[in-house]
């Protein structure tokens, strides 16, 4: 994977999370989007909906729900990465009702990754990575690597810990 071209697509949720973190001032999937980019000297890129969440906790799982159960496709903000120009990229999400939050499958609909490799990443509160190693590589052409998952009150609460299990996993995930 030497000399290949990184980018670094998260979406993340700051305010008031779970997992005992209260109200946060960056994500926990955007404080490891980060530590990726930086190891990998990458591009980094917000997958951000045009509609914001709720800063409360329970309503942003209750509005996320409907979304999920109408399988929508929330619009994000654009301009959106050339994907020409990457050939991995790092993909960061959090857990939403076992799934990927609705607005990173409008991100994977949208652009073209034929001949792309993704590798996920993802933070929940007690989920793991379920199936949606399998659903990223249902929706795109990409080849899709086996991701990391982490507890995002640890990302939040354990930055130290986090960098090391991001850093061995990301040099193992290129090969290095
Ligand atoms: C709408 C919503 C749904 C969630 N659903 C799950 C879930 O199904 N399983 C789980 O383990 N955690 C779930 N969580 C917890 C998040 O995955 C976890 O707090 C994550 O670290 C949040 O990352 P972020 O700060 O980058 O948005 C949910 C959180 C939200 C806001």
């Amino acid at each position: 994977m030497q000399g290949k071209r990184i980018l670094v697509a998260y979406f993340s949720r700051a305010d008031e999370n779970t997992g005992g973190v209260g109200y946060i001032e960056k994500g926990n999937t955007r404080i490891l989007a980060e530590m990726a980019a930086d190891i990998t000297k990458g591009d980094l890129f917000e997958i951000k909906t045009v509609k914001s969440y709720p800063k409360e906790y329970r309503p942003a799982t209750e509005v996320a729900k409907q979304e999920k159960e109408n399988n929508e496709r929330p619009e994000i903000n654009g301009p959106l990465p050339d994907m020409s120009q990457y050939d991995v990229i790092f993909l960061g999400y959090p857990i939403w009702w076992s799934d990927l939050p609705m607005g990173v499958y409008t991100f994977l609909e949208k652009e073209n990754f034929a001949g792309k490799t993704i590798i996920p990443f993802c933070t929940h509160e007690g989920s793991g990575i379920g199936n949606t190693e399998r659903f990223i590589a249902e929706t795109t052409k990409a080849k899709v690597l086996s991701g990391l998952e982490m507890r995002g009150k640890k990302a939040q609460t354990q930055q130290a810990e986090a960098r090391k299990d991001m850093e061995k996993w990301v040099n193992e995930s290129l090969g290095n």
